[in-house]
């Protein structure tokens, strides 16, 4: 950790994810501060909550389970004290989830298309602007040439070009 080069944009204090019935923590009492430029890797086996810890960091917590103690502060402000509409505002522009495995984050029932454009429009792009946007990944990831993918379910991709989806997806970076 490197939180005495530069103030920390990220912290994390007391972080304790746990069923929402017993009460068990699946994490529990995480603090960490993440600088500017700086990654941050959780290792650990499978099942010990590194998914939980990350989700939590965007203010989420996977059915059955819940936010039971801490703080995630970003860029000083308290997300558990936002809004739902005001973090769901920051979700995919200050901050982002990217999950692992791109056969399940996709939505089976939605158009590829349509599920890029959604997360642009969500955050106040007009459906023009999103098409344009959306053009411009595809080129970015290599699928220029390939448009026809923007109508087709996620089971008809392969796996590689559901990758190429997903990620532009999720990273929508400020220009
Ligand atoms: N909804 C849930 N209800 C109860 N336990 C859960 C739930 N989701 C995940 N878990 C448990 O939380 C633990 C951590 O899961 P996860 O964060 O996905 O681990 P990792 O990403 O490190 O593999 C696992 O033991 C898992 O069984
Ligand atoms: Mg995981």
């Amino acid at each position: 950790m490197t939180g005495d080069m530069a103030s920390p944009r990220l912290v994390v204090e007391g972080l304790t994810v746990a069923t929402a019935g017993s009460g068990a923590a699946i994490i529990e009492d995480v603090s960490v501060q993440v600088a500017a430029g700086e990654v941050l890797g959780v290792v650990g086996e499978s099942g010990s909550g590194k998914t939980t810890l990350g989700l939590a960091m965007v203010g989420h917590a996977r059915r059955g389970l819940e936010i039971a103690a801490g703080s995630v502060r970003l860029d000083g402000t308290d997300l558990f004290s936002l809004p739902p509409d005001q973090l769901r505002r920051r979700r995919g522009a200050a901050m982002a989830y990217i999950p692992q495995d791109p056969s399940t984050a996709l939505n089976p029932a939605l158009r590829v298309g349509g599920m890029l454009k959604e997360v642009l429009t969500a955050h106040g792009r007009s459906g023009a602007e999103a098409d344009a946007r959306v053009q411009e990944l595809l080129a970015e990831v290599g699928l220029g040439s390939q448009p026809e993918i923007l109508s087709v379910y996620p089971h008809q991709l392969s796996g590689g070009h559901r990758h190429g989806v997903r990620l532009p997806a999720g990273s929508h970076r400020a220009r």
